[in-house]
């Protein structure tokens, strides 16, 4: 598989969903950066299993144990190393999906991919457990980049029918950012929330699954930062947004909608601040031109699809008997992947500007 990413940071993802531990090795992090671990632990908790926004911060099952790279609470240069056991695997036969793939899931191009020999417990290495190791890595380098300003914060834009109020791209707030960015089910609008669990509910009631949008914003990157053509802003946040599961569009700034806009209502106009920083006075770019950073907020969206297993039965194929098929699958799946999605898009953005800003002696 492919599960290595970076040129300056380099971040390896390692594990399955039923193998005996999941983890990160972070290598080429700056030395010497304080990392406080209870902010880390907040992260992870946001998007463990079964959590709310009445949960503790604590999780034993999503526990992460430093092996290496952290010495007195501080980066030493060397790979960090980090493992989380899987504790709750328990051994249900999962030999079903391998002779009737699930519609939706990755059974099916997997075996084709590896010839049947992947790991299929659990999802394996395609598990929305994975991401668990992503946002590790995210919250050391969130840290790294907070303390040089830069702020990152998500929310639910869209569950089914029910949406939040967007991001004003051209004036997002940091200290906003950062009440997001500690919640579980982060929205901006308390009524969206309750919104969102209607529909999510509904879909649950349904034996059915439901998608949605996520928001993420970033702000105090200078301009600058991003090379292109293949390594500019967009490029590297999409290639971590494309590896977290169930992810099926991003968009940056005014995204898809640009098709619906003229050349004068789409530009972003330049003009100088009372610092006499350039900024622009809109912000449809989603802070990036030309894959360079504009130095006003970097807003994207990512569009997740409904959870692939869902307790209806549906059409599938028995690759052993080679026929057609239907497959009801059973077991404890989320109805809605976007709630715990929200952190693992936010700290796809910390790692991919630690690696860009790195690029360019920032960190
Ligand atoms: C946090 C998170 C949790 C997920 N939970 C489930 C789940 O409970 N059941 C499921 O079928 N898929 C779940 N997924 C999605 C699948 O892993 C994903 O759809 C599958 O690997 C196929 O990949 P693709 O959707 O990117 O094509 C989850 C994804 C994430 C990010």
């Amino acid at each position: 598989m492919a599960s290595s990413w970076g040129e300056c940071l380099k971040l390896s993802i390692f594990g399955g969903s039923h193998t005996a531990a999941i983890g990160a090795v972070l290598d080429d992090l700056p030395a010497n950066e304080a990392i406080d671990m209870d902010a880390v632990l907040i992260q992870m908790a946001r998007r463990a299993p079964g959590k709310d926004r009445t949960a503790t911060t604590r999780s034993e099952a999503d526990l992460p144990q430093i092996l290496s790279g952290l010495l007195d609470g501080k980066t030493t240069g060397a790979p960090l190393a980090m493992v989380i056991e899987n504790t709750n695997t328990r051994s249900k036969d999962y030999s079903l999906f391998r002779s009737h793939p699930r519609p939706g899931h990755a059974d099916y191009t997997a075996a084709v991919r590896y010839g049947g020999a992947n790991d299929i417990r659990g999802g394996g290495h395609f598990s929305g457990r994975l991401t668990a190791p992503l946002v590790f890595a995210g919250a050391v380098c969130r840290q790294i980049l907070e303390r040089r300003g830069v702020v990152i914060g998500a929310h639910a834009l869209q569950i089914g029918k029910a949406g939040d109020a967007p991001f004003d791209a051209a004036a997002v707030d940091p200290e906003e950012l950062k009440r997001l960015s500690q919640v579980y089910f982060a929205v901006r609008e308390a009524r969206a929330e309750a919104e969102m669990r209607a529909e999510i509910e509904a879909a649950r009631q349904a034996a059915d699954s439901i998608g949605g949008v996520i928001e993420c914003a970033v702000t105090g990157v200078p301009a600058g930062v991003g090379s292109p053509m293949f390594r500019g802003v967009e490029n590297v946040f999409a290639s971590l947004l494309y590896g977290i599961p169930a992810v099926k569009g991003v968009e940056f700034g005014a995204g898809f909608g640009v098709s619906e806009l003229r050349g004068s209502e789409n530009n972003d106009a330049f003009y100088y601040d009372e610092n006499g920083t350039v900024r622009t006075r809109t912000n449809r770019a989603g802070g990036v031109l030309g894959g360079i950073t504009t130095g006003m907020p970097i807003v994207f969206r990512v569009a997740v699809k409904p959870t692939p297993s869902i307790g209806r039965t549906q059409d599938t194929v028995d690759l052993a008997a080679g026929r057609d098929d239907t497959l009801t699958v059973t077991g404890r799946h989320d109805p809605c992947i976007v709630p715990r999605a929200i952190p693992v898009a936010e700290a796809a953005a910390a790692v991919a500007l630690t690696d860009m800003m790195m690029e360019r002696g920032m960190l």
